[in-house]
């Protein structure tokens, strides 16, 4: 006899799954991670300095011990180290906006199994100029993006590196600018994306005081020219699995135009391993760029490989980072 029979607890789990993402999200909306990382630590507490009902705030508390984002010690609870690291505001690696738009975006995915059937959703979100989609999704997603541009630059030693260029192709946030200049006050860098984007873009890297390095290019980059041997690194994060195989080698031929002699392309994406037999994130992924997209989809290595060749670079490595996303260095 089998004495470790299937149990339905994962099914039941995953089933739920929008549940979770449920209470993450509204719990992000009324900043209830701020509030106890301030301080706060009863359900009462929570509800008078967030404005909810008490009834409320103690089933949200109920629902976030349940799934191991906040601690209950003797009556009082506190926020794990993983929610105070992510999920408080106002720290660089904040997840919290990106909680609240995967919230918003949940009554899509009721369309999944007839886009599975079909093959392609009846519109790209991802092809339009003045998609309101982007200027929801660019700032929440600029925080995963910090830990994996620091990760870059110190491979790349750019702090080191004196009077760079960089071009960043669908930059959004400017969040690669943001830090690279921050770390290379000699560093100079151009984002190409769309114009309301890179409205937002010049607003954030103005912030971080880098404004006067930092210049934007408003199009499509299907279409818009890079230059020609003027940059030495560009940057394609998070853009690959929007786009099919045609226009990825298409693009990254235009980026081998772009840099100069021993310039360097740097990827980031979420990467599925040549057999198809994970990571997990990046595997189920791909079903996100099914509903939101015609070609997308998560790549494998070899198909950056073989693309990143036909486009003219020679040398090409990976680095996996702490997030779901590889990083692909390729000269
Ligand atoms: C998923 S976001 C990635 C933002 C940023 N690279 C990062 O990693 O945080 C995709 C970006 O590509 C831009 N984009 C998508 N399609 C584009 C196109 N055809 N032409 C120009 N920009 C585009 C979007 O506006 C958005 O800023």
């Amino acid at each position: 006899m089998n004495s470790n029979p299937p149990r339905p607890d994962r099914i039941m789990q995953v089933a739920t799954g929008g549940w979770a993402a449920g209470i993450l999200g509204a719990a992000a909306s009324h900043s209830l991670f701020t509030h106890l990382e301030a301080g706060a630590d009863t359900a009462d507490q929570l509800a008078a300095q967030a404005g909810i009902s008490g009834r409320g705030a103690q089933i949200l508390l109920d629902g976030l011990v349940g799934l191991g984002l906040v601690e209950l010690r003797d009556g009082n609870y506190r926020n794990t180290a993983e929610a105070a690291t992510f999920l408080v505001e106002g720290q660089p690696a904040c997840l919290s906006g990106f909680t609240k738009l995967k919230l918003a975006e949940i009554g899509q995915w009721v369309t999944l199994p007839d886009v599975v059937r079909t093959g392609a959703p009846m519109t790209d979100a991802t092809v339009e100029v003045a998609n309101p989609f982007w200027e929801e999704l660019v700032p929440a997603l600029a925080a995963q993006s910090v830990p994996v541009a620091m990760i870059a630059a110190d491979t790349l030693r750019l702090a080191e590196a004196g009077e760079i260029s960089i071009l960043d192709v669908g930059g959004g946030s400017g969040i690669y600018s943001s830090i690279w200049l921050g770390l290379n006050p000699a560093a100079r860098s151009t984002q190409l994306d769309w114009g309301p984007v890179n409205a937002i873009a010049r607003r954030l890297v103005a912030e971080r005081g880098a404004a006067d390095r930092f210049t934007c290019i408003d199009g499509d980059f299907h279409t818009t020219d890079f230059g020609t041997a003027a940059y030495d690194i560009g940057v394609y994060s998070h853009i690959a699995h929007q786009e099919g195989p045609e226009d990825n080698v298409a693009i990254f031929a235009k980026f081998r135009g772009a840099l100069k002699p021993g310039g360097t392309l740097v990827i980031n994406d979420y990467i599925v391993d040549d057999d198809r037999s994970g990571p997990p994130f990046p595997l189920i992924f791909a079903s996100a760029m099914l509903l939101k997209t015609k070609q997308g989809r998560t790549w494998r290595r070899a198909d950056y490989h073989a693309w990143l060749a036909k486009a003219g670079f020679e040398d090409v490595s990976f680095q996996p980072t702490p997030s779901p996303t590889t990083l692909v260095f390729a000269r």
